[in-house]
């Protein structure tokens, strides 16, 4: 749908909407795509935020966290409300600019709808960054990565339950386990709980949780790392991208 209103345009701006709260593991039920939305090609007077045509959008664990019923403020992030739309990392296009960060044609990640387009404004510009894409890697990249005889020096874990009770038996004297995440208990009703915990203290190993967002100012340097290492070959990246066009 496109229509004129002025020199302004209007068009379609196809949504995914949560339904409902989400308990157990996640269906396509719990989730609408509403095509009936619109939205202006252009900054409402005096915005300072950044109008963005959406590219790829991540679906990860993150939302499934905000789709469960939660107390308000129990976690970092508050749940969605069942008919908003989802949001979560992205990569896109600057359609206008009333930030002087970015400017028209910029390539951004960072926080944005599951949308079209999106309207990015005050305090979620923060976490919008500009792509210089020097290494010319896929621009999908920006939104996001045995056995050991010896033991494990540092584990960084995204799964939890399981499969960090095994990594906990094989840890090394003074080794160190960082919580990033523990996918295999968000669809569960009850979490599995960790058993080798006494490995702790017998192995003297330090166990620290992370979040991102205290680390967002390392993410330049983080590229800088990553992505010549992945030019040469020398780090290699999965990706499962679905077309929702
Ligand atoms: N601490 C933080 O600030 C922070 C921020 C973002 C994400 N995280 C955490 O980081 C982890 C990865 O997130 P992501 O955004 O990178 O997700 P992602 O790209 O969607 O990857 C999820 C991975 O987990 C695997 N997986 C799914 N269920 C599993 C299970 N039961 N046991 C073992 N592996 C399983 C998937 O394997 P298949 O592809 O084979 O299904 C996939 O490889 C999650 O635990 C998430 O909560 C933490």
């Amino acid at each position: 749908m496109e229509s004129e209103e002025g020199v302004t345009k209007i068009i379609r701006n196809k949504q995914v909407i949560l339904r409902d709260y989400v308990s157990g593991f996640p269906k396509e039920s719990d989730m609408q795509v509403v095509s009936s939305g619109t939205i202006k090609l252009k900054l409402p007077e005096g915005c300072e935020g950044v109008l963005v045509k959406n590219f790829y959008l991540s679906c990860d664990p993150y939302v499934k966290g905000r789709m469960t019923k939660r107390d308000p403020g129990s976690r970092y992030l508050d749940s969605f409300n069942p008919g908003s739309r989802i949001s979560r990392y992205g990569v896109g296009k600057v359609w206008e600019s009333g930030d002087p960060k970015f400017k028209e044609g910029d390539l951004v990640w960072g926080i944005t709808g599951w949308e079209e387009y999106s309207l990015i404004t005050g305090t979620a510009t923060q976490s919008l960054f500009k792509i210089h894409n020097t290494h010319d890697v896929p621009l999908l990249l920006y939104w996001n990565s045995w056995y050991f005889p010896e033991g494990i020096d540092i584990y960084f874990d995204n799964v939890g339950g399981k499969m960090l009770d095994a990594v906990l038996l094989n840890m090394k004297m003074n080794g160190r386990i960082a919580a990033c995440g523990m996918i295999s208990q968000y669809n569960l009703e009850q979490p599995e709980g960790v058993h080798n915990l006494l490995s702790l203290i017998m192995k003297q190993v330090q166990l620290k949780g992370f979040l991102v967002f205290n680390y967002y100012h390392l993410y330049g340097k983080f590229l800088e790392t990553v992505l010549p290492a992945i030019k040469e070959g020398k780090r290699t990246y999965v990706e499962d991208v679905a077309d929702a066009c």
